[in-house]
C-alpha cells in the first residue's frame, strides 16, 4: 500500500522525504514521488516510476530546494503505475498532494470538477482531491478550511497530506481509514503513514485516530477530530524497546504476537473496507479483469497457511458460490490433476518464499491456470513478485516460529477475496453490508477474547502432563481445530491430533480415555447440535473436554467438562476469533512445559528448501 512522508522544517527536507521512503520500500510499491515549497514560494516537483533510488538520483542531479514537502511511494490502485499517475498531485501549481487510499465516488467528484474547468493529469482517484481543495481555495478558505470542507465530499479510505505554495510553512493532513502518524522535532515536525518513515529524525509520535486532520509548521501542531473540536492525542517516545522486533513487555515474541491480533487485523482492513462495502480496487489495478473471470479457485500452502486456505474453502465455496479447492504445496506441486476452465491460482504464506509454495506457484504458471494470486505477509518476496496479484496482509515482522497472527490476518485478507469474488456470483449488497459490519467489529471482539487468557493458562494446567491430545470442530471451525493442534504439537511436543467431529466414531473414538484431553470448538451455528452429539459419544467413553464455547451454546462446567464462554460472534468471523484461545492454550502448557516457545526444536520460520 502507498506510504507518505511530509516535513515541515527550517532546513533543506528533500533528504529527509527521500530517505523516509526509503524506509517504507518494505511496504512494496511502483512508483515514487516528492513536492517541496522553495524559497520563492514555488512548487517543485520530481515523480519517477520504479525505485527510490531512481528518485534519489533525479534529486540528486536537480535538487528540490525548500523547508516545506512532502513526499510518497504509490502501490497502484486506480491507472497503471506511470509518471502521470505518481504522487504528488499538483492542482494550477499552488496545492500539492499525496495519498493513501481509495476514493469511492472519484468518477462523480471528476465530472463535477471537469465542469468546473480543472483538467486532469492523470487516471488516479486521487487527483480529484487536489483540484476539490483548490477549488475550495479559489473561495477564498486557508488550506486547513479548504481541506476541511473537502474531506467532507469523499467517500472511501484516505490518509492525505497537502501543501499551498501561499502557506509555505504548514503541512495539512487527514486520516479516515488509512493510517497516519506525526512525527514532533525541535524546530521541524513531521508526518509519515509508518513511523519507521521518521525514525532518522525523532523518536517522538502521535497516532491521529480515525477522522482526525492535524496541521503541522515548524514550530506547532495542531490536531482536530471528526468533529471539528481540537484535541490533545497522546505523545509516544519510542524507544527500541517498543519496536517491533523486541518482545517487549512479553515474555516471548509468540505471546507479544497473540497479543497483536487487534491491531494487525485493524491494519489489514485499513483501506479495504468501507462502511458497507469492501473496497476492492485495493487488491490493486489489475484485480478486476483477474476476479471478472475467475470461475473456480485452487488454493496451494503450506503448514499454518494452508490451515487458512481450508477455512476459505468453506467461505468460497460456500459465500461466493464458485468451486474452490485446497492442497499442500508439496504435494500440488507433484501431482497430476485437472486444471479447471478459468481458475485463479492463490498460494498463502507468511513469508512468501516457502520452497514448496513457490515450486506450486511456478509450476502453475506451466499449468494453464489462468491467473495467480498470493496472500502474503513479505511484500519484497518471492511469492509477491512472481504472482500476478498480491493481497499483503499487514502482520508485521513475526517472529515466533509458530505463526499465529499471519494466520489471523491471512483469514481476513481471503474474506476479501471471498466477497470480491461473491460479488460477482449474487452475493447481495445486504449480506455483504453483513459480513463487512462483522469485520469492522472484529478487532474489539479480538481484543474480548484475549481478556480469556487467565481462565486458559489454569486450564492449560490439565495438559502439561499428557502425551496426547485431540482437538475437534466442525465446518469451518475443522480447520481451526487443526490449526489448534499444531500450535500444540510444534510449541509443547505434545502429540495432538485434529478431526471432525462427525467422523471420531469412525477411529478416534477408540483412543478416548482419561488420559486424552479433548479439546472442542463450538460457536453457536447450524452445526452445534450436531458437536454436542459427538461430545457426548467422548464424555460416555470417560474423555474429559476442553470446550471453547458460544456464551449461548448451553455447555456447562462440570464432572470431566471444563467449558471457557466465547464471546458471541457472527458465523463469518467464527473461525477468526477461535483462533485466538487455541493459541493461547498452546502458549500456556508450552510455558508449563518448559519448552523453547519461540524457537521450538527442529522447525524453521521460513522453509526455504524442499
Ligand atoms: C514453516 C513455519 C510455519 C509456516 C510454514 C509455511 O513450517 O514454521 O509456521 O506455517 O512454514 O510458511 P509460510 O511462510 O509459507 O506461511
Amino acid at each position: 500500500m502507498c506510504g507518505i512522508v511530509g516535513a515541515a522544517a527550517r532546513r533543506e527536507v528533500s533528504a529527509i522525504l527521500v530517505e523516509g521512503l526509503k524506509r517504507l520500500e518494505y511496504r512494496g510499491y511502483d512508483s515514487a514521488g516528492v513536492a517541496i515549497i522553495d524559497g520563492d514560494g514555488n512548487i517543485g516537483c520530481h515523480k519517477k516510476l520504479g525505485k527510490v533510488a531512481v528518485l534519489d538520483e533525479a534529486v540528486l542531479q536537480q535538487p528540490l530546494a525548500g523547508a516545506t514537502g512532502i513526499a510518497h511511494t504509490r502501490w497502484a490502485t486506480h491507472g497503471q503505475p506511470s509518471e502521470a499517475n505518481a504522487h504528488p498531485h499538483v492542482s494550477a501549481d499552488q496545492i500539492a498532494l499525496v495519498h493513501n487510499g481509495i476514493i469511492e465516488n472519484h468518477e462523480e467528484l471528476r465530472e463535477s470538477l471537469t465542469a468546473q474547468g480543472y483538467t486532469f493529469n492523470s487516471q488516479t482517484d486521487t487527483e480529484t482531491i487536489v483540484h476539490l481543495i483548490h477549488s475550495k481555495i479559489t473561495t477564498g478558505l486557508n488550506l486547513l478550511d479548504a481541506v476541511n470542507a473537502a474531506v467532507k465530499e469523499l467517500e472511501g479510505a484516505f490518509g492525505l497530506a497537502v501543501i499551498n505554495r501561499d502557506e509555505p510553512e504548514t503541512i495539512i493532513c487527514a486520516r479516515s481509514g488509512s493510517p497516519l502518524v506525526l512525527g514532533l522535532g525541535i524546530g521541524e515536525n513531521f508526518l509519515a503513514s509508518d513511523q519507521l518513515a521518521l525514525r532518522q529524525v525523532t523518536d517522538r509520535f502521535i497516532y491521529l485516530e480515525e477522522g482526525d486532520f492535524a496541521e503541522i509548521t515548524p514550530d506547532s501542531y495542531r490536531i482536530w477530530d471528526k468533529d471539528g473540536a481540537e484535541v490533545e492525542r497522546e505523545k509516544l517516545h519510542l524507544t527500541d524497546r517498543a519496536e517491533s522486533a523486541s518482545k517487549g513487555k512479553y515474555r516471548h515474541y509468540m505471546l507479544k504476537e497473540i497479543y497483536e491480533q487487534p491491531d494487525v487485523i485493524r491494519n489489514t482492513l485499513q483501506g479495504r473496507i468501507g462502511k458497507d462495502q469492501i473496497l476492492e480496487q485495493a487488491f490493486g489495478t489489475e484485480a478486476k479483469a483477474i476476479l471478472d473471470k475467475t470461475k473456480a479457485v485452487q488454493i496451494v500452502a503450506c503448514g499454518t497457511s494452508y490451515h487458512s486456505g481450508m477455512v476459505a474453502q468453506y467461505w468460497i465455496e460456500g459465500i461466493a458460490g464458485i468451486p474452490c479447492r485446497v492442497e499442500v504445496a508439496s504435494e500440488f506441486r507433484y501431482r497430476k490433476f485437472v486444471v479447471q476452465e478459468d481458475t485463479l491460482l492463490v498460494t498463502i504464506s507468511q513469508s512468501g518464499e516457502t520452497a514448496d509454495s513457490l515450486a506450486a506457484l511456478r509450476l502453475a504458471k506451466t499449468l494453464g491456470y489462468a491467473s495467480t494470486m498470493t496472500i502474503c505477509n513479505v511484500a519484497q518476496s518471492s511469492l509477491v513478485r512472481e504472482s500476478d496479484l498480491a493481497l499483503m496482509t499487514e502482520a508485521g515482522p513475526e517472529i515466533g516460529v509458530a505463526s499465529t497472527k499471519a494466520f489471523t490476518t491471512q483469514l481476513v485478507a481471503l474474506m476479501l477475496l471471498t466477497v470480491a469474488l461473491g460479488r460477482r456470483r449474487g452475493l447481495n449488497k445486504e449480506s455483504e453490508a453483513e459480513i463487512v459490519q462483522a469485520l469492522h467489529g472484529l478487532p474489539t471482539l479480538l481484543e474480548e477474547t484475549l481478556t480469556l487468557d487467565k481462565p486458559i493458562h489454569k486450564m492449560s494446567e490439565a495438559f502439561a502432563e499428557k502425551h496426547n491430545a485431540l482437538f475437534l470442530g466442525r465446518g469451518a471451525q475443522w480447520p481451526i481445530a487443526m490449526e489448534g493442534a499444531l500450535k500444540l504439537k510444534e510449541i509443547s511436543y505434545i502429540h495432538a491430533e485434529s478431526y471432525a467431529a462427525g467422523e471420531l466414531k469412525h477411529g478416534p473414538l477408540a483412543l478416548v480415555d482419561a488420559e486424552m484431553p479433548i479439546v472442542a470448538v463450538a460457536p453457536n451455528d447450524e452445526l452445534l447440535e450436531k458437536l454436542k452429539s459427538n461430545l457426548e459419544e467422548v464424555q460416555a467413553r470417560g474423555g474429559e473436554l476442553f470446550v471453547f464455547a458460544d456464551k449461548a451454546s448451553g455447555f456447562s462446567s462440570g464432572e470431566g467438562v471444563h467449558v471457557i464462554s466465547v464471546p458471541h460472534v457472527a458465523d463469518v468471523i467464527a473461525p477468526i476469533i477461535y483462533t485466538i484461545p487455541l493459541q493461547l492454550l498452546s502458549y500456556h502448557v508450552a510455558v508449563l512445559k518448559g519448552t523453547d516457545v519461540d524457537q521450538p526444536r527442529n522447525l524453521a520460520k521460513s522453509v526455504t528448501v524442499e
